[in-house]
């Protein structure tokens, strides 16, 4: 829910940076999201965040951030695991 609230709330940003590299936006499913989700859930920096639902550990979330593209602006200071690390 954060996840995709967070998206969300981004959303302006987001289609501007997009834009901005000439990207088109990534159709995503819900298992999609939630693959991705579980990825970022267990990175080191966001491991210990509290969650409401645990998914097991999964490998496709990673391939998935790669493969639609967020990977390409969220490093370094984009960086999900720093972003979403201040999250309460
Ligand atoms: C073209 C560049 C670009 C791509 C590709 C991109 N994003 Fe983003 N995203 C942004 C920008 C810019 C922001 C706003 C960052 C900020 O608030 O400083 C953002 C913000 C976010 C946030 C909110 C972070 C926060 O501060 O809480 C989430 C979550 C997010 N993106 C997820 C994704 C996911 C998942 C994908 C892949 C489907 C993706 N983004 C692809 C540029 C991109």
């Amino acid at each position: 829910m954060v996840l995709a609230q967070e998206m969300w709330n981004h959303g302006a940003q987001m289609r501007e940076a997009f834009a901005k590299r000439k990207l088109a936006r990534p159709q995503i499913t819900a298992q999609e999201l939630t693959d991705m989700l579980v990825y970022l859930q267990n990175l080191p920096e966001t491991r210990h965040l509290a969650t409401n639902f645990a998914f097991p550990p999964s490998d496709s979330g990673d391939a998935l951030f790669q493969s639609k593209g967020c990977s390409g602006c969220h490093t370094g200071k984009l960086a999900l695991e720093g972003l979403l690390r201040t999250r309460p």
